[in-house]
């Protein structure tokens, strides 16, 4: 079994000042949670000034996006070269991203191979709209996002899957427990059909999607799923802390 990672994706929210507040009001308690990966992603602006904060703690950092390209005439852009040198991890493919920047997954695709190249590892989201659901179509999405996304990437090394459904993100109505473990056992066949059973139990997968500290235990109890990625409740210190808490009791 991989090791559970519990991830806060901040999204737009936090200027720096307000981001190295956030960062410090939690390394203490995140410190304390043992045998769980515990990973914070803030806003680009803000990723140098939350590095210091976690140096010499075993809090990771991620971004919410990048790139594929090393350097260049890409204005606006931020480079995986750029991220490598303060960031264990990036978020790649959000749904968000998918949905107002037009992110494909031929670019998702690029990007996770960038960042393995750099030696970043990529977060990598998936998750189907509910008309897609309510039609039948969640797991041939799922199972396409997945495919496009890992076309050609030779290794899973590094690889953290993130299944979050669009309509149980930031709505409140989180998926039952029955949908995530479904889903996650559907992502794992896939990985599995690709990389082999052996190298696809190897990848961690996460569910994200309104995860509270209230409904976390329900998710991290299930036999596929190996973690959290935590939208709005990441930005709330005593919660990413108690999420982080209950995801480390039940991986022990
Ligand atoms: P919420 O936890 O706010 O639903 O967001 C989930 C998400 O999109 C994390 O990437």
């Amino acid at each position: 079994m991989p090791i559970s990672i519990v991830a806060g994706n901040w999204k737009m929210n936090t200027t720096i000042v307000e981001a190295a507040a956030l960062a410090s009001s939690m390394v203490g308690d995140l410190e304390e949670v043992n045998g769980v990966e515990v990973v914070i992603c803030p806003p680009f602006v803000s990723l140098a000034v939350v590095a210091e904060v976690l140096r010499g703690s075993s809090v990771a950092l991620g971004a919410q996006n990048m790139h594929h390209e090393v350097k260049g005439a890409f204005t606006g852009e931020v480079s995986p070269s750029m991220l490598a040198t303060i960031c264990q991890f990036v978020i790649l493919g959000h749904s968000e991203r998918r949905q107002f920047f037009a992110e494909s997954d031929e670019s998702v695709n690029r990007k996770i191979q960038a960042a393995q190249r750099v030696g970043l590892r990529p977060i990598v989201c998936v998750g189907e709209q509910l008309e897609e659901r309510e039609a039948g179509r969640a797991e041939q999405v799922v199972a396409g996002q997945l495919r496009a996304g890992l076309e050609g990437v030779a290794r899973v090394e590094g690889l953290v899957v993130a299944y979050e459904p669009i309509w149980a993100i930031g709505t409140g109505m989180a998926a039952t427990p029955e949908i995530a473990d479904g889903m996650m056992a559907h992502v794992r066949g896939v990985l599995s059909s690709v990389y082999g059973p052996e190298q696809a139990s190897d990848v961690p997968l996460l569910y994200g999607g309104s995860v509270k500290p209230d409904n976390v235990d329900e998710f991290m109890e299930l036999p596929n799923v190996n973690g959290a990625l935590v939208g709005g409740a990441s930005l709330d210190s005593a919660s990413f802390v108690a999420i982080a808490h209950s995801a480390a009791e039940a991986s022990s």
